[in-house]
């Protein structure tokens, strides 16, 4: 009997080495034959440590299980999917999952992540064999006309960016993947690495070949230690696999890929300052222009795309641009790994097309606040994005139809808070995050943010004067429009979102209602 026990860092730091061991024990001491899979993770984190038992029916599943409930499973007969005071049933029924359009991860938690037979049972391999049938300058339109947007949170097209990197002449081109999520709140980019490392590597790879760029590197975080060794161990598999070096499948493309322990600091997401990391020195922004594509790694042209988008170029070439632009609405095609955390009772990934709505989220997948008390804001698009009052919940969620409204989409973070929460207080955070993890290169931002966490620190104790409200928006004028970068230029979109929305945190008359 297969039985699957997560090794993701989610279940492991819920026990499921020690889990993974009960039963495989258990099994032995029993006399049964266990087949145990460490799969990645379903992306349902509130039922993880979730095992799952391969049944005639599908995969049955057993939620929050402790290595002290492997006993009683067993008397139970899980193995042949016995009822069990831990079943949630058959795992692809769950509707949190079934409803969702899982694409990017239409592998996640089905596989382990680390072996090859099982990718390329479930579609693997097939976006690079289709790839290296065709012309780069095809490859590159490929993915412009799927409407592949930079999911890192800026949206920039991805098409546009490959070809600016193809038509550039150089005798050396990179890709280098940002797997350095920083954004609170998000854990996409992660699942993806723990749980599907090949989609990542195969979708570098077809980056590689669509620009001619021969080298990669994925800059990881380096509190995502489970990810770096989960991603070695499968570029290594690639490898021996003939995934990478001279003859990419046995083709005349080369590429080799490694993978670069991120600095620890927020900035080096930053696709400049990632750059200048990655080169061995100080995480500093560097001014655009030039863009990366143009002059990026060591000054070649480079490819800089997240996770999550160049996971999602496999899948693209698989089953065509078309079939991806079929899903989403407007100029924002395909899919959104959207991230539910926060004060949330269903927090986990939910993969859907845009246009779905904040409150569809928020309340049928994440079933409202884990507290019990009404949701009062949900922070969408990391420690950057604004906080969205009840009245804007039912804006679809569109990269354009955010922005009319002055919210961001971003990286598909959402941070939930209940009515206790204190959004003056927040507001504060933010201006304090960006004083703590400024690179310091420019001024708006290096002064701007510790000058802001004191005027707010002012109308908080009750200076809620005209002035000091004057002060704190001109200071975030001049933080949005001077900034170098969008860690100084955006830490004003909380600030204000949270003054605008909910100034009686501040001590202010509260807002008309709309
Ligand atoms: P940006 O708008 O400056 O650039 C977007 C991308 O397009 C960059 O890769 C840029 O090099 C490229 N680009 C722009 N014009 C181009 C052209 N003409 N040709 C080729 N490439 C071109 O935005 P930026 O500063 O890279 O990202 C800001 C976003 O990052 C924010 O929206 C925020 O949501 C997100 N963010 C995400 C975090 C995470 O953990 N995922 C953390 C912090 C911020
Ligand atoms: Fe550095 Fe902040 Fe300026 Fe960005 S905005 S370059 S983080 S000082």
């Amino acid at each position: 009997t297969r039985v699957f026990v997560p090794r993701d860092s989610s279940a492991l730091a819920l026990g499921a080495d020690a889990l993974a061991n009960a039963i495989a024990q258990e099994a032995a001491r029993r006399g049964l034959a266990v087949e145990l899979v460490r799969n990645g993770s379903r992306g349902l984190l509130w039922l993880e440590p979730l095992v799952e038992v391969q049944t005639a029916d599908g995969r049955v599943g057993y939620g929050n299980v402790e290595s002290s409930d492997v006993a009683s499973l067993f008397d139970a007969g899980f193995l042949s999917g016995g009822q069990h005071e831990r079943s949630v049933g058959i795992v692809d029924e769950i509707p949190y999952l079934k409803k969702q359009q899982r694409l990017t991860f239409a592998r996640l938690g089905l596989t382990d992540p680390l072996s090859i037979d099982d990718y390329v049972a479930h579609e693997g391999l097939a976006g690079l064999k289709a790839a290296l049938g065709m012309t780069a300058e095809a490859a590159c339109e490929t993915v412009l006309e799927s409407g592949l947007r930079g999911r890192g949170g800026a949206a920039f097209p991805a098409g546009i960016k490959w070809r600016t990197v193809r038509e550039a002449k150089a005798a050396q081109k990179y890709i280098v993947c940002n797997a350095d999520e920083g954004d609170s709140g998000t854990f996409s980019d992660r699942l993806a690495m723990e749980g599907d490392p090949f989609a990542l590597i195969e979708g570098m790879i077809i980056a590689g070949i669509s620009t001619g760029a021969t080298r990669g590197y994925i800059y990881v975080r380096s509190e995502y230690p489970h990810s770096i060794a989960m991603l070695n161990a499968a570029i290594g598999k690639a490898r021996a696999a003939g995934w990478l070096g001279e003859h990419v499948l046995g083709s005349a493309h080369a590429f080799e890929l490694e993978v670069a322990k991120g600095a620890g600091s927020y900035v080096c997401g930053e696709e400049t300052a990632l750059l200048e990391s990655l080169e061995g020195k100080r995480g500093i922004v560097r001014a655009k222009p030039p863009v990366p594509a143009l002059s990026g790694l060591f000054g070649q042209p480079t490819v800089v795309n997240n996770v999550i988008t160049l996971a999602t170029v496999p899948i693209i070439f698989a089953r065509g641009a078309k079939f991806y632009r079929d899903f989403g609405m407007g100029r924002s095609r395909g899919t959104l790994p959207f991230q539910l955390a926060g004060n949330i009772k269903y927090g986990g990934l939910v993969e859907l097309a845009f246009g779905v709505t904040l409150r569809e989220l928020v309340d049928t997948y994440g079933g409202g606040t884990a507290s019990g008390r009404p949701v009062r804001a949900v922070q969408v698009g990391g420690p950057l994005g604004t906080y969205l009052p009840e009245s804007q919940w039912d804006i679809p969620v569109d990269y354009e139809a955010y922005a009319q409204v002055g919210a961001v989409v971003g990286h598909g973070g959402l941070v939930v808070h209940d009515d206790t929460s204190n959004l003056a207080e927040l507001a504060e955070y933010a201006m304090h995050f960006c004083a703590v993890e400024s690179c310091g290169k420019c001024t708006p931002c290096r002064i701007g943010s510790t000058r802001g966490v004191e005027v707010i620190a002012r109308i908080r104790n009750g200076d809620t004067s005209e002035k000091q409200i004057t002060l704190l928006r001109d200071l975030c004028d001049t933080m949005v429009s001077g900034s170098l970068c969008a860690m100084g230029g955006m830490t004003p979109y909380p600030v204000l979102s949270a003054l605008d929305h909910f100034p009686e945190d501040f001590g202010l008359r509260p807002a008309a209602p709309k």
